[in-house]
């Protein structure tokens, strides 16, 4: 399938399936494969809008705790509290620990730098937002918690490779098939923090 089929293809089962973007199918795989989506859970979803993940994490996640963060407002969802805010700013991760008590299950995170047309420098600030979603994580994920990150295959991915296997026993990647070919983006699944 070239790129615009592709694109086609996902925009139109997310408008059917009625999800707020394509990237809600990133997440149903992902969890389909590492299987994090539990009920009681208390789970971050970080880089959220237009709201897709936290969506379908609303949508399989009973009795838990949602707490999701977006430069951009999203649409209220139900079961999910919303910070409006810039995730790299220290208020913001104060927020997000007082809210959860440094205690959190599961930390998605899909966020994206703005594109600037040069792909390098596009990749190096993704995977240095992956790097800090690492940092924050050894902070306040639970012992057997999961973190799950957008990044890029290109600059920097050994630097965050080599974050996750400082703080992590079991790294995964994984590219989940809605995601396009050419993209460079896959997703890395950490779990067993060290001690
Ligand atoms: C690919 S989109 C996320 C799509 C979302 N997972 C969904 O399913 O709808 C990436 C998002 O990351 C957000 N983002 C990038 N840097 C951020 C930051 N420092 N703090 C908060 N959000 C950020 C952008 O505003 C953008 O909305």
């Amino acid at each position: 399938m070239d790129s615009r089929s592709f694109q086609d293809h996902f925009f139109k089962k997310a408008k059917i399936s009625g999800y707020r973007s394509r990237s809600a199918f990133k997440l149903i795989e992902l969890d389909k494969k590492f299987k994090f989506l539990k009920n009681g859970i208390k789970l971050l979803d970080v880089g959220s809008f237009p709201g897709g993940w936290s969506q379908i994490a609303s949508k399989k996640i009973k009795k838990g705790k949602i707490l999701s963060i977006d430069k951009k407002r999203i649409q209220e969802l139900e079961g999910v509290k919303f910070i409006l805010g810039d995730f790299l700013e220290k208020k913001s991760k104060e927020k997000i620990t007082e809210h959860f008590n440094s205690n959190i299950d599961v930390i998605l995170s899909d966020m994206a730098s703005n594109t600037t047309g040069n792909k390098n420098l596009d990749c190096i600030r993704t995977n240095q937002l992956c790097i800090d979603i690492l940092n924050f994580s050894k902070e306040t994920l639970n012992k057997k918690g999961t973190v799950i990150s957008k990044v890029f295959m290109g600059e920097d991915f050994d630097e965050v490779k080599f974050t996750a296997k400082k703080y992590f026993k079991n790294i995964d990647f994984f590219k989940p098939n809605s995601s396009r070919d050419e993209s460079r983006e896959i997703y890395i699944h950490c779990s067993g923090l060290s001690t």
